[in-house]
């Protein structure tokens, strides 16, 4: 059990977490800045980016007020105006940061000019994409940044558990304590399984997604909401858990794999059409903008037109498109349908909509404060206003590094004044034994995955959502039994999560007494004349 001081502690490697740090070393260069993460660097919802970074970039065609506009648009009324401001107005110096860096986007045909993409609810082309990889182009950049910088410590394989406040010290501490503040986190070492002690003067959760809280997700396994469910574990507030965004178009793939491969928007944007079985387009019933209506709307006629049909998947047409255009665009999307026996040249795509974003989160301001004191969050897991009710597709990249950004700005001056606190004891883990049976945790994730998917999904009820409270309740109740006498795992740690996270969602969406962008209830179809933000 060891207990390890550094000056900033970073939970998560993705791209917020390595943008920060990579300013706060270079700001820094005297302060250890630490960053856990908990399987490789290089495993996170970033790495699997596909459609690329939304920035105003051809000021001739686009400007700030319509990347503005468009966003607003997306988020259904919820968006804090001065927040779309901020990301959209420093969104470009940002993306131009990370290719001074080094990260490549795809230029135009003997051109100096970058290919700028489109992608649902843009009016413009404004996506800088890396092929379809541009999330693996941007984490590649990052590692190596941040592996040029000494003071930047990673440490792979450490299991962030929950994070240290005054609660550790024996203080009563609940959601309206005024000043809570946090000291660092217990974080189990997966490969000795200890579980050390990291004290900080200064954390910054920048832990991702958690798509795997339903059954079929674009997310990869590490997207559990770990983050979320520390903050709130730890009397953060929470918000806007309800919208939980679905991608209109994974690949729908009779085989079954976890995570669902991702058939990127900008497929539709590049000319792929959304049509039935019998190869009629349909979108034309539900949205003007067609196949390129923003996420929740396409997502949703989607749903609509399986259950109307009893099938298991709608289709993407891109047959007419010219081949050697689409493979260079979307290289890997190519390969993957190849590699399940669909050729997008001579066959339809079969799409299916999956989780794929969490609108909602750790409840930030303009500089990434959390409520809790010398605790700071960015990227997906946190909840800027950006994003309101629906994401605008590609705003998510950029939320990251304009945020990463704002809480490297508002920490130069309050690093000297946090101290270490002392007194912190060593993780308590007193009356536990190893688990004895795995299954009571691998199936009531299962489980859990279920209740989700059947009752909280895309188009949800009151009495759906009644079942759905009941049966986590039960969950929970049984994984709060086994916890207090089993050493922990990431897997229980997980379980744990989750729950947590499903709860967040369901209370949420209980809470919501009408249909707004991604939270749609058949008991309440209409918009309420004013607007409310869910915080728990
Ligand atoms: P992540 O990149 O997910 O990083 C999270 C980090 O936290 C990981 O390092 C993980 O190990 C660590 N972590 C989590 N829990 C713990 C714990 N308990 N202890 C220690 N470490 C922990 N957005 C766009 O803008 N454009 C796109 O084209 C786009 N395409 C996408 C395609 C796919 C398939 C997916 C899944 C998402 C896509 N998104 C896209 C969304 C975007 O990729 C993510 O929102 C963004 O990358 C999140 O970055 P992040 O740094 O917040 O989290
Ligand atoms: C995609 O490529 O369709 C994903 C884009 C996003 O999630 O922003």
């Amino acid at each position: 059990m060891a207990r390890i001081q550094t000056d900033i502690l970073v939970l998560g490697s993705g791209i917020a977490g390595l943008t920060f740090s990579i300013k706060a070393a270079r700001r820094f260069p005297d302060r250890q800045i630490t960053v856990l993460t908990k399987t490789v660097e290089g495993e996170n919802n970033t790495r699997y980016a596909q459609g690329g970074v939304a920035a105003v970039w051809d000021e001739e065609k686009d400007n700030f007020e319509k990347h503005i506009a468009d966003t607003l648009d997306a988020g259904d009324g919820l968006c804090k105006e001065d927040i779309v401001r901020i990301v959209v107005e420093e969104g470009p110096t940002r993306v131009q940061e990370i290719i001074d860096w080094g990260a490549r986007f795809d230029k135009e045909k003997g051109s100096a000019e970058y290919d700028l993409a489109r992608e649902g609810g843009h009016s413009e082309h404004r996506i800088l994409h890396y092929k379809d990889l541009t999330g693996w182009e941007m984490q590649r950049t990052l590692m190596e940044e941040a592996a040029k910088l000494p003071n930047i410590r990673i440490l792979e394989h450490f299991f962030a558990l929950d994070l240290i406040t005054q609660h550790h010290l024996g203080h009563m501490v609940v959601r309206v304590t005024p000043g809570i503040e946090c000291y660092g986190c217990y974080a189990l070492n997966r490969q000795n399984g200890d579980i050390d002690t990291f004290l900080s003067r200064v954390t910054v959760l920048c832990t991702g997604g958690a798509g795997q809280v339903y059954k079929a997700t674009t997310n990869p396994v590490i997207a559990t909401g770990d983050g979320v469910a520390m903050a709130y574990r730890a009397k953060g507030r929470v918000e806007n858990m309800e919208f939980m965004q679905f991608h209109p178009t994974s690949l729908f793939n009779p085989a079954g794999e976890n995570p669902s491969f991702l058939v990127s928007e900008a497929v539709r944007g590049f000319g792929g059409i959304l049509k039935t079985a019998e190869g009629e387009e349909f979108m034309q019933h539900y949205d003007s903008r067609l196949s390129l209506a923003p996420r929740d709307i396409v997502a949703r006629a989607i749903d609509s037109e399986m259950k109307k049909r009893g099938t298991d998947c709608m289709y993407l047409d891109c047959r007419h498109l010219n081949k050697d255009d689409f493979t260079a665009h979307f290289p890997t999307i190519y390969q993957k349908c190849v590699s399940i026996g669909v050729d997008p040249m001579k066959d339809m795509i079969p799409v299916v909509p999956a989780c794929h974003y969490m609108c909602g989160g750790i409840m930030v301001d303009a500089y990434g404060r959390s409520s809790i004191g010398r605790l700071y969050s960015a990227g997906e897991c946190s909840s800027t206003g950006l994003h309101g009710a629906n994401r605008l597709a590609s705003n998510s990249l950029l939320e990251a590094m304009v945020f990463a950004h704002r809480i490297f700005l508002d920490i130069q001056d309050k690093l000297d004044g946090w101290n270490f606190r002392e007194g912190v004891p060593d993780w308590n883990a007193e009356g536990t034994t190893e688990p004895k049976e795995m299954v009571l945790i691998t199936q009531s994730i299962k489980e859990l995955k279920e209740i989700m998917s059947y009752y909280v999904g895309i188009v949800r009820s009151n009495v759906r959502i009644k079942r759905a409270l009941d049966r986590l309740f039960l969950l929970y109740q049984e994984t709060e039994e086994l916890y207090k006498t089993t050493a922990v795992s990431p897997q229980l740690m997980e379980l744990r999560n989750l729950i947590t996270i499903a709860y967040l969602i369901t209370r949420s969406a209980s809470h919501r007494r009408e249909s707004r962008g991604l939270h749609f209830t058949t008991d309440y179809p209409e918009k309420l004349p004013f607007v409310e933000e869910s915080v728990l």
